[in-house]
């Protein structure tokens, strides 16, 4: 954010509280701040009673040795059974759970609680056949189809971890998340829906699993039919997903687990090129994601439609998709595609047609819909709204005004949640009914964190000031470690400060005291609300046989927030064919095919610049300060660091409107 926009940020002077009849049926009321302040782990054993029933009670709520937390140790409980056989137990069976709506117009099925009960004990005793077993890892690798949430469900239901890895993601990508978490057995598709055409998965899987000489851990790959296109098959390892089904037993006991065997483990992007396995256990988390269901996104699951528009692939579709509602019994939508297929108003029928009370969504889709004009929204009735979240990134002042007249019709409270695949499930947020919200602001740590800005000497920074975004207390939701690497979790999280969760995060604190999150200060992009690592990106552009050197940076871009720019030296083989305005040309779009296939399309570089030299310090750190002046077109800011101050002239001088796409 420029300095511009932090000076307004303390300007902000608009304020929206709730509405008297929102606030009359809040589910998070202003006591439940002085109830956590209070009694700390009193509050949080209360809510860990409330919204999850244990098979066996806990005894014990936190244990803290820093940097390692168990919370409910003793409890066991089972998350699948808290999702679905609750509800079908207590008579609410016949609630429909998802109304699923598919990319191709009219492919739609609704799933009641009693229905994806029945699916998921078959799936569970599936993969059971399959040889997973409690504490055996699976990976999912799905589109946005029911059968994500089925196969997450039928893996928690047998304490077996799952690792979902998003259906974007490249087959290199899938395979070292494979690798890294030794998983048994792959579940995935055929292929799904984007954009109007089929596109396809399992071939993804196939090249994943091939390790020349080395044998990889899956044993059995379960392919769900979703578009019909020809697969290619590796008998006995394949196996369709619905006749191994129709095959299984129909009833499955959830295994009770302890609270703190692991629930699943989801990578996220670090510093370094290789990816974090974030481990997060079972009570803690469903305890937060099912309170903050609640107490934020205010969900009343006899009545509302809610629908949060992530994918499974994302840390938001696990714990506001699968977890956090479906433990509520919420109804909820799930879509399998883009927002302007086959026309841009597809998010705004969905909203009509099903008659979606709340509405979850990032800052990136609702610049997006900024852009395509609000006489789309204009054409459907979406007054049954009553309530917008938003999460992924920084929301600017002005998308969220919009968001909140256009797609709220100026009555619903919109609540502006910040977390990450780290914390598990929210941390900063207003509460709908009690937080007068500003524009732009997540505002306050909810009822039971307690959250702080830092400056770099560990002091909290007064009301006005800037620093590092710190959780200052242990919460239920944390990660737990990265798998396989304890010191990986304590360097990068608890190294900063003492005791302290450093988020990688920089914000500021208002006049009020309220907080406003700007984004990553390490090597971390935030790409639509996806994040992507700096390094990872150049590792990968390193690996194309004729890049010699490549820095990446995240330059501000207005619809996807950042966008990826790379800087990329050749090698001199290389360079003469380059030298050709032509084949400079040719070789970026290479380049950036390449990225796409190492990571994933995410990942592709908006612009790829060809340069001789790159900006680095005396101690050969690349400066990447200054290449974002570039790519975002500003004055080169100061360079007497630099161990040759002419490397920016020739940066500058090298560019001259040739060689970005
Ligand atoms: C950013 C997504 C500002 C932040 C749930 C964080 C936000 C990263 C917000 C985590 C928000 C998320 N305001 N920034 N409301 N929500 N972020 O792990 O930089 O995919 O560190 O989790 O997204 O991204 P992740």
């Amino acid at each position: 954010m420029s300095e511009q926009t932090l000076e307004n940020l303390l300007k902000e002077d608009r304020t929206f509280p709730p509405p008297p009849e929102f606030a009359a049926h809040a589910n998070g009321t202003a006591e439940l701040y002085a109830q956590a302040d209070a009694d700390f782990e009193g509050c949080w054993a209360e809510q860990a009673r409330t919204y999850v029933t244990w098979s066996k009670d806990f005894t014990q709520v936190l244990d803290w040795n820093p940097p390692f937390a168990t919370w409910f140790a003793d409890g066991e409980l089972n998350a699948c059974w808290n999702a679905l056989d609750k509800h079908v137990e207590a008579g609410n069976g016949d609630r429909v759970a998802i109304h699923f709506i598919g990319e191709p117009e009219g492919d739609t099925k609704d799933y009641t609680y009693s229905e994806l009960h029945d699916q998921v004990q078959r799936a569970a005793n599936a993969l059971s056949a399959l040889g997973v077993g409690t504490g055996d890892t699976v990976a999912i690798y799905l589109p946005m189809i029911p059968e994500a949430v089925i196969a997450m469900l039928a893996c928690a239901r047998l304490g077996a971890p799952h690792s979902v890895v998003f259906g974007g993601f490249s087959s290199e990508a899938l395979r070292t998340r494979i690798d890294d978490a030794s998983a048994k057995v792959v579940i995935t598709a055929d292929g799904g829906y984007r954009r109007g055409k089929p596109s396809s998965l399992k071939p993804a899987v196939d090249a994943a699993l091939v390790h020349g000489d080395d044998v990889t851990s899956v044993t059995n790959v379960l392919v769900v039919r979703r578009t019909g296109q020809d697969t290619a098959w590796t008998d006995g390892r394949d196996l369709w997903w619905h006749e191994a089904l129709a095959a299984a037993e129909p009833t499955h006991e959830a295994v009770p687990v302890g609270a703190e065997h692991p629930l699943f483990i989801l990578y996220t992007s670090g510093t370094t090129g290789k990816p974090k396995g974030i481990l997060h256990t079972t009570g803690g988390f469903l305890t937060q994601c099912a309170y903050t269901s609640s107490v934020v996104h205010d969900v009343h699951p006899e009545s509302d439609v809610y629908w949060c528009t992530a994918d499974i692939g994302w840390v938001t579709g696990h714990s506001y998709i699968v977890y956090g509602p479906m433990t509520l019994g919420a109804t909820q939508v799930i879509y399998e595609g883009t927002p302007d297929t086959p026309h841009q108003g597809r998010f705004w029928e969905i909203v009509q047609d099903y008659g979606v009370t709340i509405l979850y969504t990032a800052p990136t889709a609702i610049r997006t819909f900024m852009k395509w004009g609000e006489e789309i929204p204009a054409k459907f009735d979406m007054s049954s709204l009553r309530l917008l979240g938003s999460v992924g990134e920084p929301i600017n002042p002005e998308a969220w005004m919009w968001y909140r007249r256009v797609i709220g019709g100026d009555r619903c409270p919109v609540v502006d949640t910040w977390w990450q695949t780290e914390t598990g499930a929210i941390m900063i947020s207003p509460l709908p009914g009690v937080s007068a919200a500003v524009p732009g602001s997540a505002m306050r740590a909810i009822p039971g964190i307690v959250a702080d800005v830092l400056d770099e000497a560990g002091d909290p920074v007064p009301d006005g000031g800037g620093g590092y975004l710190v959780i200052t207390k242990p919460w239920p939701a944390m990660l737990r470690t990265v798998y396989g690497d304890d010191q990986r979790y304590k360097d990068t999280y608890w190294g900063r400060y003492d005791g302290v969760y450093f988020a990688g995060d920089g914000a500021k604190k208002d006049v009020d005291g309220d907080i406003w999150v700007l984004g990553r200060v390490d090597d971390v992009m935030n790409i639509s609300g996806h994040r992507l690592s700096t390094t990872e990106i150049e590792s990968a552009l390193v690996s194309h046989p004729k890049v010699a050197e490549a820095a990446v940076v995240g330059a501000a871009d207005v619809t996807t927030g950042q966008a990826v720019c790379a800087f990329v030296i050749l090698r001199s083989e290389a360079v003469e064919e380059a030298d050709d305005v032509g084949e400079g040309a040719e070789l970026v779009q290479e380049l950036r095919t390449h990225v796409a296939r190492e990571i994933g399309p995410i990942a592709k570089p908006r612009q790829i610049m060809i340069v001789e030299e790159l900006p680095k310090t005396r101690s050969g750190k690349i400066m990447r300060r200054l290449l974002r002046d570039v790519a975002e077109n500003r004055e080169v800011g100061d360079v007497t660091t630099l161990a040759d101050s002419s490397v920016m002239d020739l940066i500058k001088a090298g560019l001259g409107g040739t060689g970005s796409s």
